[in-house]
């Protein structure tokens, strides 16, 4: 195993502090420093292997680089409002302290799918493609390796009632859209934090500059629909609406100044339009073999049971 000593920024986040669970649990790795903006804590880290250090900011990249000095690996798990800018600052001094590999906070759609391209406007979005592309050119010129998680949507974030753009669980209603047939790819956070482990514990050759697809589940609206009033064993309502319906959504939130508004519109039309930025045969995780998987019905139990 090539990563011993790994630094995570975002370990404090909803993503980021399942992987630094499971980062926690791998054996070899010898050391974890996280990266957070909050104040050093009073107490001891609970775990012998983590150090906490307190950023004051991101743009300072030369301390930045004093502190990842001999780490092999730094994880980004950053809020996607900041990732894009906090990303592009963490190359920058990863590249300065010689660190090995970097795995960026993208994990979304295919950001790279010429669709995705061709369609991302929002601000999020277009930073994860230019960060996504800067990473590859570094990678060619030999200064830095990544790994990029290419995930979709996290099932338990969209299931969870914080969004209503695929379920919403209060009004027992799941979304149709485009007729509801189209395939989406999809895993819940823990699926994702077990496949950071993976990558790590894996040879360092196979994940080294791969932009790898991971699917835990893959299902279309209707196939939904019908898990939710499985598992609940009442009736649910599907609720139709184009792909087009919610481009026009997100222009409107634009124009209202709604920047959130106008990005989640964006990705539930990636997600859920089938022009295959969001439904993909899984990379090498799948061959990997090892990594635990849910099924729908049973993300979907989690789902009813936690909110
Ligand atoms: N595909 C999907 O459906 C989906 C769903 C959710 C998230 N995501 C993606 O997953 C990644 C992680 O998201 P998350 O929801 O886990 O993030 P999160 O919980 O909102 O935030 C993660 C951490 O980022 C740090 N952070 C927040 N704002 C920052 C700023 N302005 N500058 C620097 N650091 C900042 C904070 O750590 P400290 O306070 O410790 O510094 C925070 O705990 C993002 O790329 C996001 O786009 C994808």
């Amino acid at each position: 195993m090539p990563f011993h000593n790994i630094a995570i920024a975002g370990a404090s986040g909803f993503l980021g502090q399942k992987i630094l669970e499971h980062l926690l649990n791998i054996p070899g790795v010898t050391q974890v420093t996280v990266l957070s903006r909050s104040p050093q804590p009073d107490e001891a880290a609970p775990n012998r292997l983590v150090s906490f250090i307190s950023i004051s900011s991101y743009k300072d990249t030369e301390s930045l680089a004093s502190i990842l000095r001999g780490h092999d690996l730094l994880i980004s798990a950053i809020a996607g409002a900041a990732a894009g800018t906090t990303d592009a600052l963490l190359v920058e001094a990863a590249l300065r302290a010689g660190v090995q590999r970097f795995m960026p906070s993208e994990y979304t759609v295919d950001v790279l799918h010429p669709h995705s391209v061709k369609f991302a406007g929002s601000t999020i979005l277009s930073a994860k493609i230019a960060n996504a592309t800067n990473l590859e050119l570094l990678a060619e010129e030999g200064t830095i390796e990544y790994t990029t998680l290419v995930t979709g949507p996290f099932l338990d974030f969209w299931f969870s009632g914080v969004v209503k753009g695929v379920v919403d669980l209060e009004e027992r209603r799941v979304m149709l859209y485009d007729g509801g047939e189209h395939q989406v790819s999809g895993c819940s956070s823990d699926f994702i934090a077990r496949c950071v482990g993976a990558v790590i514990a894996m040879p360092d050759e196979a994940t080294k500059n791969q932009r790898i697809r991971i699917a835990e589940t893959q299902f279309n609206g209707k196939e939904l629909l019908s898990t939710f009033e499985e598992v609940t064993g009442e009736q649910w309502l599907g609720v139709h609406k184009t792909t087009d319906a919610l481009v026009d959504e997100s222009n409107q939130a634009l124009q209202e100044g709604n920047m959130r508004g106008f990005y989640l519109g964006q990705i539930l039309k990636l997600g859920f339009d089938g022009e295959g930025s969001c439904y993909f045969e899984e990379g090498l995780m799948h061959g990997g073999g090892s990594v635990e998987r849910l099924a729908l019905k049973d993300i979907v139990a989690k789902s009813i049971v936690s909110n």
